[in-house]
């Protein structure tokens, strides 16, 4: 890693100049500037075109970006994670998803061990057991084949299988329901069992570690709701299957681990739908079309490997987003898909880009002295657009906005299509060159709503254009976003790969507990608001 902390970098000192020199130039300058811009500044690869002609910079910015890449590193760093160096430094371990999607034949040997056969091996036991359900060939208990797949998980072990889900719904075996239990709140399970018979409903457990909490206690529900109708404990061999990294603890739930599907601690949680944890979406959709996806994937990573920085789409999408983060002081990007289908990817990739660019510390433990990952959120258009567009075009923040759009529907229905398109292109354009006072003027507007209408322009967003959703494509786009995060992770040289700062509210929530629980008033020792708001919910539900 560089020995010059970044904002002591010469390109990000040259940003920082260059930055001041942009302040008062426009999109609108810059596009009246340079006629070609909207099909200069777009790169494509894996069938994903990407036109970030949109955003606040020159051909200098992306000189200086690239500059910085250089600087920090980021080549190195990203063929050290290809290479299966341990460079998740506060874990000690490998990063290896990139592994998951390596074809059948290729060779990583880390420590001694071809971590691609491993991953096929999985694979391949994976798609037997997606065969036997979706064939009808796996009984329940009862003799009655399995038509319900709960998957029960949370963060990883959740976001990624819900959300393939619903992005590739189209492509799933309809005469099989899906649901997805996440919250230890109760009504998560009670609603998505509620109208589901026992003897045709499989529980996947999904997590890495088999030591999370919620699903956990999860699990235990299901297991007493399956045992409960169907009267035996026998009945669990046929319902019940296991997806982790810890064969111990299956076993010792319950779960023979003939009925386990293991992936490995170089995968991180966030990272993993792609491994073992995305059973629940092969089964869905089938292991052809689940290779389809991993495909996708791999096709991204090779670009992302060897693609020249300013050829390579989640290196600059990874670098506009420092530049605004950093230079702009962005606190968050809207992730807006045209695509109902994508109506969770939003939800997923907060914890992609959350959870790991969300540190306050280098690798080697310095606080940092800038901000490093943004808030990530977003809605599918065009809903948002009736809801919380206006701060985006109005508003006295700085938004980045990444447009996704389709140039087929799934369900060609009318003029749907071309309408919903429309707008990714409208709202991309009003975004950008607004409206004037002049033109609001023009068009007879009273002069006090004058002020009203401006809309000051020069908001800055990529728009992502792809032929279709299929599994292939979507593999692109998760693994587009892995890499966006591992490219700024390296740039502010953190460990994009830990997640510490989910411990501590666990540690406390296991104290918490058993004061909540007990029958006898407990003694206190936290602060007093914690006190006092452990009191108070011990007499509202007494
Ligand atoms: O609490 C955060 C976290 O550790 C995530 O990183 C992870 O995806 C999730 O919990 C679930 O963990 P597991 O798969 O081990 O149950």
């Amino acid at each position: 890693m560089p020995t010059v902390p970044l904002r002591d970098r010469a390109a990000w000192k040259a940003l920082e100049s260059h930055h001041a020199e942009l302040a008062g130039r426009d999109l609108r300058e810059l596009f009246a500037a340079d006629p070609d811009r909207g099909e200069r500044l777009t790169a494509e690869a894996a069938g994903l075109y990407l036109d970030y002609s949109k955003n606040l910079i020159t051909d200098e910015t992306l000189r200086l970006l690239v500059r910085l890449a250089e600087e920090s590193g980021l080549a190195e760093h990203r063929d050290a994670m290809f290479r299966g160096e341990p460079i998740n430094v506060s874990e000690h371990r490998s990063v290896l998803h990139v592994a998951l999607r390596l074809p059948k034949g290729a060779s990583l040997v880390v420590d001694g061990v071809d971590v691609v056969a491993q991953v096929h091996e999985v694979l391949d036991r994976m798609a037997a057991f997606a065969r036997r359900v979706r064939s009808g060939d796996w009984k329940g208990h009862t003799g009655k084949r399995i038509r319900n797949i709960v998957n029960i998980g949370i963060g990883g072990s959740d976001l990624g299988p819900v959300m393939a889900y619903e992005a590739l719904r189209h492509y799933t075996d309809r005469d099989l329901t899906f649901r997805f239990v996440s919250n230890v709140d109760a009504t998560d399970f009670v609603e998505a069992t509620r109208d589901l018979s026992a003897d045709e409903t499989l529980f996947v457990i999904s997590s890495k570690t088999f030591g999370t909490l919620e699903t956990l206690t999860n699990a235990h529900s299901a297991r007493d709701w399956l045992v409960s109708r169907l009267g035996t404990p026998d009945a669990v061999a046929k319902h019940f299957v296991a997806v982790s990294t810890n064969a111990e603890r299956v076993a010792e739930f319950g779960i023979d681990t003939a009925n386990m599907f293991g992936f490995w601690d170089w995968v991180g949680g966030r990272y993993s739908m792609d491994s073992a944890i995305g059973l629940s979406t092969m089964v869905a959709i089938g292991p052809e079309q689940f290779h389809d996806l991993l495909a996708g994937f791999h096709e991204m990573d090779e670009h992302f490997r060897s693609a020249p920085p300013a050829e390579n789409l989640p290196v600059l999408m990874g670098l506009l987003g420092v530049w605004y983060a950093n230079f702009f002081g962005a606190q968050t990007v809207a992730v807006l898909p045209y695509e109902q289908y994508l109506k969770r990817f939003p939800a997923y990739l907060q914890q992609l880009t959350m959870e790991s660019n969300g540190k306050h510390v280098t690798l080697v433990g310095d606080p940092v002295d800038y901000d490093t990952g943004a808030v990530y959120w977003g809605e599918p258009g065009t809903n948002g657009q009736h809801s919380f567009y206006q701060l985006i075009h109005q508003g006295t923040r700085l938004i980045p906005v990444d447009f996704i759009g389709f140039g087929k529907s799934l369900n060609p229905l009318g003029e749907h299509h071309d309408l919903l398109v429309s707008n990714v292109f409208a709202q991309a354009q009003a975004l950008a060159f607004g409206k004037t006072e002049d033109e609001v003027r023009a068009e007879g507007t009273a002069a006090d709503v004058v002020p009203h209408r401006v809309m000051q322009g020069n908001r800055p967003s990529n728009v992502l254009l792809a032929e279709q959703l299929t599994p292939r494509l979507l593999g692109c786009l998760v693994a587009l976003y892995e890499h966006i995060v591992f490219t700024q992770g390296t740039i502010w040289g953190i460990d994009s790969f830990d997640q510490w700062g989910v411990e501590l509210g666990k540690q406390l929530a296991a104290q918490i507990a058993p004061e909540l629980t007990s029958s006898t008033e407990p003694e206190l020792g936290h602060d007093s608001s914690t006190n006092t708001l452990i009191r108070r919910y011990r007499s509202l539900k007494a």
